[in-house]
């Protein structure tokens, strides 16, 4: 098999009807709310862009135009700001699609599951090794240090299986995750030898919780097609990956870095904080507000 050396496309499955936050996503994308300023998929599309990834796969579902439109020209909005020579806002919203990067969408016709949204992205695939972002997984790297993505990449490109970043979760919590277990291959590496979809805490074969960042290499495709419906009746990525594992071997990364689960109120609420403490414009006012706060 030929080498992989770069990867150059991510698909961000954004289908979900975010049922964990209504009624917020009642009419909106959960993909479109803000964490501070930017949408949860904004972090996601740079996170991709930052790591060397020029085109993104968007794989959309009905009521999710907002996410194209997003990433497109907005020609009233950048006139009005031309006209009243607001250089700064023009160049903030000409940032979110630099020229250099590609987006391309395909609908997921039905709600049939993680695995199913990415095989809907298997035509523009085509034979290259890929990303999966999962826009409400907010991931952000060590201070000063590389994005989740990016260490993904890196190790992708020297082990040439697929690879998931996978964190230690709590046992009480297996159940929300894709749960991996196998040998040390290295540092922060996992040789997988086994992958299922939310057991049981009892059943878990592990605490290795997978979070929402995936390299993929194209033979996955094969096997999600192959899937049953599994947890939850769905066609699992997590099932497809744990066939892969068989044919071609697979890798974990336990990353560097934090993850927001941003699906959840918990979660986002979490990442509104943190983010707002390190905003340039906003974070030393926050805190100050925090410091003084009473309840
Ligand atoms: C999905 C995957 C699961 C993974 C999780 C990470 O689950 O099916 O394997 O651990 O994302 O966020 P979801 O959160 O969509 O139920």
């Amino acid at each position: 098999m030929n080498k992989f050396t770069r990867i150059s496309k991510a698909v961000f499955p954004v289908a979900g009807l975010g049922t964990r936050f209504l009624p917020a996503t009642k009419a909106q994308p959960k993909e479109m709310m803000p964490v501070v300023d930017k949408p949860l998929v904004q972090y996601a599309v740079e996170e991709a862009y930052g790591a060397g990834i020029r085109h993104m796969i968007f794989v959309t579902g009905r009521n999710k135009r907002a996410i194209e439109d997003h990433f497109d020209t907005a020609y009233e909005l950048e006139t009005e700001l031309e006209a009243s020579q607001k250089h700064d806002l023009l160049a903030l919203v000409h940032s979110i699609k630099p020229d250099d990067m590609d987006c391309t969408y395909v609908r997921q016709p039905r709600s049939l599951g993680l695995g199913h949204a990415v095989l809907c992205s298997e035509a523009l695939v085509g034979d290259d090794a890929f990303a999966v972002l999962l826009a409400d997984d907010l991931m952000v790297g060590l201070d000063g240090g590389p994005s989740v993505l990016k260490q993904m990449v890196d190790q992708f490109l020297e082990v040439q299986t697929s690879l998931l970043a996978v964190q230690e979760v709590p046992l009480e919590h297996v159940n929300r995750y894709g749960i991996v277990a196998g040998q040390s291959a290295g540092e922060r590496l996992i040789k997988v030898a086994a992958m299922v979809e939310k057991p049981d805490p009892k059943d878990a074969p592990s605490r290795m919780g997978v979070a929402g960042r995936y390299i993929l290499t194209p033979g996955v495709f094969g096997h999600i097609r192959n899937q049953k419906r599994g947890a939850g009746g769905e066609i699992q990525l997590t099932d497809g990956i744990a066939a892969l594992i068989q044919t071609e071997g697979v890798h974990a990364l336990q990353y560097q870095g934090r993850r927001y689960d941003c699906g959840s109120k918990q979660g986002f609420l979490e990442a509104t904080v943190e983010l707002a403490l390190k905003h340039p414009e906003v974070g030393p006012g926050f805190q100050e507000y925090l410091r003084a706060f009473k309840g």
